[in-house]
């Protein structure tokens, strides 16, 4: 049987999850420490918005059954995909104030703050736990140097998803799941000429990520998995002409997305579609939780979701890390956390609740009835498809290669012109090779 998030929420939440233990009785546990001694832990994440909340809240409420007299201050800054959280930490990184644990992406991400030399080595955790055979390969292999781990993963996001709302796309007569991009744009121009928004963005200059997440999967869905993976290598080459077809993609698609005044976080984008005034969003899974969680809709009926055009059969992962960070001023209390996050009772509640799957080589089939219907459905494609990293999600480009990214997606809000942004990506990577 399939357990709705929902009902996971109420039985695992704020009620001492007695039916997330019952469920996971095979699992490992996160072991309690500190010998009774109280103290406190802060948590930096940037997880304020639709399910994210609900999501640490779980995760909280586990971690809380196991380690009581330790007190869990949320020190979460708001913005999507962590534009403000980042920033923010950097400035206390630099003067000396870490917080316990903080939020960070396998690959490059969790990378800078290694080369920085801001993380403890956690290896010794991975070795009491045996993690570095249950967790996943892929996983494993982003979050090491020279052999040492430095975080401790807690989900897979699928970022490649192409969400829509089932009802609208059925009534103006578009698939939703085209399945390449030409074809996607004629469904966009279809739901444009019915008088619906056909892709639902933010266009605020806050939210540029946002476009760099769509330009992402139409970057992999023109260039492939091959391709895609080759422009983060050295030799990448930014000005082929295949480039150039996947920024006209990426144009085509966003003459067909006008944003709305104001700052529009991404859950509030994606209301839009849930609601029925947009009829599409490409966007990371954590998004269904505004589906499920938020507007309680039916998957298949109300909403549904596919590869993005181009990526089947591609899977473009993020995954979501705590670290411990050097001069962690509860650094007991942080390994702790940390040993929740790793635990399987840990990720299972936190995952199910984000709309995320678990960072482990294996789900097994009664776990795996925890996850809904559309967490099933990534389940599977993990398990089969190409995995790629996320570049907007911290995966393949460091942070200041991904800023100027950033920027240039900002200078194309303004000026709307595809040569010119092509033109900045070829030089936001002979600048970022040139300086490795
Ligand atoms: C991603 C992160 C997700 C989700 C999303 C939106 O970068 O991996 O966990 O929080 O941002 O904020």
């Amino acid at each position: 049987m399939t357990i709705s998030r929902r009902t996971f929420l109420a039985a695992a939440g704020f009620t001492a999850g007695t039916g997330l233990l019952s469920a996971c009785g095979s699992g490992t546990q996160a072991t309690t420490g500190l010998n009774g001694v109280k103290t406190s832990l802060q948590v930096f994440s940037w997880w304020t918005a639709g399910g994210e909340l609900q999501a640490l809240d779980a995760l909280k409420a586990n971690f809380n059954l196991h380690n009581p007299n330790i007190e869990f201050i949320n020190e979460a800054v708001a913005g999507g995909a962590g534009t403000n959280a980042k920033a923010e930490l950097a400035k206390r990184l630099a003067a000396g104030n870490p917080p316990d644990t903080f939020q960070a992406q396998a690959g490059q991400m969790v990378g800078d703050y290694i080369t920085a030399g801001q993380l403890e080595d956690v290896t010794f955790l991975y070795q009491q736990n045996g993690w570095d055979k249950t967790f996943n390969q892929d996983v494993l292999k982003l979050i090491q140097r020279d052999g040492k781990y430095y975080s401790v993963p807690v989900d897979i996001h699928h970022i490649n998803v192409l969400w829509s709302n089932k009802r609208l796309c059925d009534k103006v007569g578009v698939p939703t799941n085209p399945q390449t991009i030409p074809e996607f744009i004629t469904a966009l121009g279809k739901v444009q000429a019915a008088g619906h928004i056909p892709l639902a963005i933010s266009r605020d200059p806050s939210e540029t990520w946002q476009l760099q997440h769509v330009m992402e999967a139409m970057l992999i869905g023109t260039l492939g998995p091959e391709g895609w993976a080759a422009l983060w290598a050295p030799g990448a080459d930014w000005s082929s002409p295949q480039v150039t077809q996947a920024l006209n993609h990426f144009h085509q698609v966003m003459l067909h997305a006008p944003g709305t005044g104001g700052n529009m976080t991404w859950d509030q984008v994606s209301a839009q579609v849930a609601q029925g005034t947009a009829a599409y969003q490409i966007m990371g899974d954590w998004t269904e939780a505004s589906f499920t969680v938020t507007f309680n809709l039916q998957p298949h009926v109300d909403y549904d979701w596919c590869a993005s055009p181009g990526t089947t059969g591609v899977f473009d992962f993020a995954s979501d890390c705590f670290t411990l960070p050097k001069g962690a001023p509860h650094r007991d209390a942080t390994i702790a956390w940390l040993s929740e996050c790793g635990s399987q009772e840990g990720q299972d509640s936190f995952t199910t609740v984000k709309g995320a799957i678990p960072p482990r080589a294996q789900v097994g089939a009664q776990e795996r009835t925890l996850f809904d219907t559309y967490l099933q459905w990534s389940l599977d494609e993990w398990g089969k498809d190409k995995i790629v990293g996320s570049l907007t999600h911290g995966v393949v480009a460091p942070g200041a290669w991904n800023n100027d990214i950033l920027t240039a997606m900002g200078n194309y809000l303004t000026d709307s012109d595809p040569a010119k942004l092509q033109s900045s990506l070829v030089a936001a990577a002979a600048k970022h090779f040139a300086a490795t």
